[in-house]
């Protein structure tokens, strides 16, 4: 029973057979062949649609595109120091370097020296010596910030030249605001403090806290939670040519072309349509390139521009880190009041997330974690207050989530420690909380919960994994075992589909039919590995009854569909899917019209299926029927577009109907811990998910199993550590900075879908996928926290910031144990 640790961290041979029996079972290939038969395309297991280039190494990522001749290669100068001004630089000695064609700094962007997404204080490179407001130098805001740009033939030549920054920069340093503890301590925020207060009584903040205070019980407390790298496999890179008459055409690494698209415009002071991004894919985003792709598509096209020649700019890894920020850190302080049952009666809490330089998404990012606090919990009466604190380190952006994960591990860590206290099982506890079905069953930010399946999936999860016998299993084990500790966890989510923001959930698409009877479609979405095109072109495919192979999606491209909006939120799926399929069944109808005209009966009665028409008792090829309705002259191609409806958000109260509607799930982990060294393995995760009616449940089995591993290592391994002098990040490396890998999966990992089909009219009754289960990895984090709990009887709450390293777990260790 008690097996050396060794034992429990090596994964047995037959895992990775078990693990292929689950996926068996996960998926019912029979009735997906029945349903595909019958003319289904979407709701089919397929592989990703780039899956064997993936694996052949013949996908084209942007530095694989073939470079045209002339092509030049930059890298970025960096600063040295985290704060201060930056008076001079040595730009002949840099000049001088082998290979260097050309240097450029802030004064050579011809227009504007901004790449912020909304708030526009983000500049391209640090502004160098005397400002026009007479101060004495452009103001340095972290350490990695780009100061110059280096074009030389060769990307050795540039990077060695580019290193000179150190010694060719004239600095002043300054003394530098390094946590969000600092920051709040100085009112130093990069946008105003947030307040979302809900009294079901009418009260306010003050009242609220009264009702603490009044309550039975009361915990009050704090927690910290890290920060984490996007750690894309394939990094920033832009790759721009210069076009005649000034304009330029951009390949671009990025969730959102037509930002980049602007932002480039207005760094040349260009007209939109100068300015042509294109992504095919991208090598993972993760939220990194939803606005951090822009400070590499401008500085490309700036330098494009001067020299007249196609110039690539892609980081070294140590440089994205030191260059780019990543999701937000964390750091909570509440006070809650709660009953003898554990519900919670009030709450207050502070969040504090370190935002980096400049505002980038982090109003947005907060706006999430306030409006997912509540998780999967009716809180009755709540004040939250946000605050974005200005630190001189990166800046701090979109990560899988987008602040949802950072706003609701806050109540989950509270429920947890109200159930120790309580003495109570944290499943009860947690579903004595849980949001009502017709009561109960409104949102701090007074959206109602209309589609509540939280006790019929988290109910189902715990008979199939067998809770109750395990829960009983791992306190016998902790019984006879004094190193070793066992601990289990159940956590729920909730996560709101649709951006906030109401304009930005729109999406356009173009599909063309071609004389072959061969299908392109493009949309605005962007592919980033997550599966998108695969389900366009299944949806694609499905509305025009054809054969998947038909259908092709090209790279996105702001020349095809305009004004697009970032893949990200988790929306791609949904908005690009129904503008796909609105494009599609114009097309479809168009066809019906011809066949009817031709064939006889009416356009109504022509049925479109495995890639056949039917048509007055007959049955046409589709091509065959395509290559009619070429010859009658019917236009053969459509765009389509989709706005999400009913939604409605006011920032200034922060209520209304952000979200379509709430993605579910729910996760068993189960984890052994070394008590004196802090070693941990997880052991067992049982996951059930809702995607709703799944466009491709292989696909969507991916995204669940990807986000938990790595919310895992957002939550475990992956630690982000800044000099507490210089500012320096000092983990910006794969040797530093731990991410999980295929072995980091748990042996034992029964992932499946609920079927149940979307309340709301989304892309055939799916929901979007890409992100909630980035919150199914909390269970892993409290069981964690329930294993230390264990090395103390159960009688002190464990102080365990996340990431739970093995530091951390031990300093949690010495304090149950010292309690
Ligand atoms: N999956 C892969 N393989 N690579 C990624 O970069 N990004 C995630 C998620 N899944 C990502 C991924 C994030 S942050 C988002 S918002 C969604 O995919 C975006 O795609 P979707 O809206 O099409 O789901
Ligand atoms: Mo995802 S963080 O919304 O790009």
């Amino acid at each position: 029973m008690n097996k050396p640790i060794a034992e429990h961290l090596l994964v047995p041979a037959t895992a990775f057979a078990s693990y292929q029996d689950n996926t068996a079972a996960r998926i019912d290939p029979q009735a997906e062949a029945r349903a595909q038969d019958a003319g289904a395309r979407v709701g089919i297991s397929r592989a990703h649609e780039s899956a064997a280039l993936h694996v052949a190494g013949a996908a084209t990522y942007i530095d694989d595109i073939p470079e045209l001749a002339g092509t030049l290669h930059c890298a970025l100068g960096l600063s040295p120091v985290a704060a201060g001004r930056l008076l001079g630089i040595d730009l002949a000695a840099v000049q001088a370097m082998p290979g260097v064609v050309r240097v450029l700094t802030a004064a050579d962007i011809p227009g504007t020296n901004d790449c912020g997404s909304i708030v526009h204080d983000d500049p391209i490179l640090c502004p160098i010596g005397r400002q026009d407001d007479g101060s004495a130098g452009g103001e340095i805001r972290y350490l990695g910030q780009p100061v110059f740009a280096v074009v030389a033939s060769t990307r050795d030549a540039a990077r060695r030249a580019a290193a000179l920054a150190r010694k060719v920069l004239q600095v002043e340093p300054a003394k530098p605001v390094l946590t969000p503890r600092e920051a709040h301590a100085g009112g130093h925020y990069v946008v105003p403090p947030m307040h979302l207060v809900r009294s079901t009584s009418g009260r306010d903040a003050e009242g609220i806290r009264a009702a603490i205070a009044a309550a039975p019980h009361r915990l009050t407390d704090s927690l910290d939670v890290g920060g984490q790298e996007q750690f894309y496999l394939e990094g920033q890179i832009s790759y721009a040519i210069p076009k005649e008459g000034g304009a330029v055409h951009v390949h671009c690494s990025t969730q959102h072309p037509s930002e980049m698209q602007h932002l480039v415009a207005h760094a040349l002071h260009l007209p939109a349509h100068a300015v042509h991004v294109e992504c095919r894919r991208m090598g993972g985003g993760f939220g990194g390139k939803e606005s951090q792709s822009a400070l590499f598509a401008c500085v490309a096209a700036v330098a494009a521009r001067a020299l007249r020649r196609p110039v690539k700019l892609r980081l070294d890894r140590d440089d994205d880190f030191m260059v780019t920020g990543r999701r937000h850190c964390f750091w909570y302080e509440y006070d809650i009041g709660y009953d003898d049952e554990g519900r919670i009666l009030a709450a207050e809490i502070s969040m504090v997330s370190r935002a980096g330089h400049s505002a980038d998404l982090s109003a947005p990012v907060m706006t999430r974690a306030l409006c997912h606090f509540d998780n999967a919990y009716w809180l009755p009466e709540v004040a939250m207050h946000g605050f974005s604190g200005r630190t001189n380190t990166q800046s701090n952006t979109a990560f899988r989530g987008f602040g949802g994960p950072q706003g609701a591990i806050a109540v989950e860590n509270i429920l947890d420690s109200i159930a120790r206290r309580l003495g109570r099982d944290a499943l009860a506890v947690r579903r004595a909380n849980f949001y009502g079905i017709t009561e109960r069953n409104v949102t701090p930010y007074q959206q109602t919960v209309q589609d509540n399946i939280l006790e019929p999936l988290v109910g189902a999860l715990e008979a199939s994994s067998d809770y109750a016998a395990r829960r009983a299993a791992v306190a016998a084990f902790n019984a006879a075992s004094p190193v070793l500790k066992r601990g289990l966890a159940l956590t729920p989510l909730k996560f709101g589909i649709s951006f906030n923001v109401k304009h930005f959930n729109q999406a356009g698409a173009l599909v063309h039919v071609y004389t072959d009877g061969s299908i392109l479609v493009n949309h605005g979405g962007t592919e980033m590995g997550q599966g998108l095109n695969t389900k366009v072109c299944q949806v694609v495919a499905h509305e025009l009854g054809v054969a998947f192979e038909r259908v092709r999606a090209t790279a996105t491209d702001t020349t095809k569909v305009a004004n697009t909006s970032a893949t990200a939120a988790s929306t791609g799926a949904d908005l690009n899917g129904k503008a796909a399929q609105d494009a599609a069944r114009q097309i479809r109808e168009r066809l019906a019209a011809c066949a009817a005209a031709r064939h006889g009966g009416t356009a109504e009665q022509v049925r479109f299926a495995n890639d056949k028409v039917f048509v007055n008792g007959r049955e046409l090829g589709f091509d065959v029927l395509v290559g009619e309705a070429y010859l009658d002259r019917v236009q053969l191609w459509s765009d389509g577009f989709y706005a999400t409806p009913g939604l409605s958000w006011d920032r200034e109260t922060m209520t209304g109907r952000p979200f379509y509607y709430f993605a579910y799930g729910a996760a068993v982990s189960e984890v052994v811990i070394d008590t004196l060294t802090g070693e941990w393995k997880l052991l067992r995760a049982d996951i059930l998910h809702d995607a709703g009616k799944s466009l491709n449940p292989a696909v969507d089995i991916g995204q669940v199993e990807g986000a938990f591993i790595q919310g895992m290592g957002w939550l475990t391994t992956e630690e982000l550590v800044w000099h507490p002098e210089s500012g320096k990040l000092t983990t910006h490396a794969p040797s530093t900075y731990k991410i999980p890998t295929a072995n980091d999966c748990p042996p034992v990992f029964n992932v499946r879908l609920f079927d149940r089909e979307n309340v709301e009219d989304s892309i055939h009754r799916s929901k979007a996928v890409g992100e909630p289960p980035l919150l199914l990895p909390f269970s892993v984090f409290f069981a964690i926290r329930d294993a230390v709990s264990a090395a103390g009887g159960h009688r002190v709450d464990p102080p365990l910031s996340a990431p739970a390293t093995g530091e951390s777990i031990l300093r949690a260790l010495s304090a149950v144990q010292a309690g």
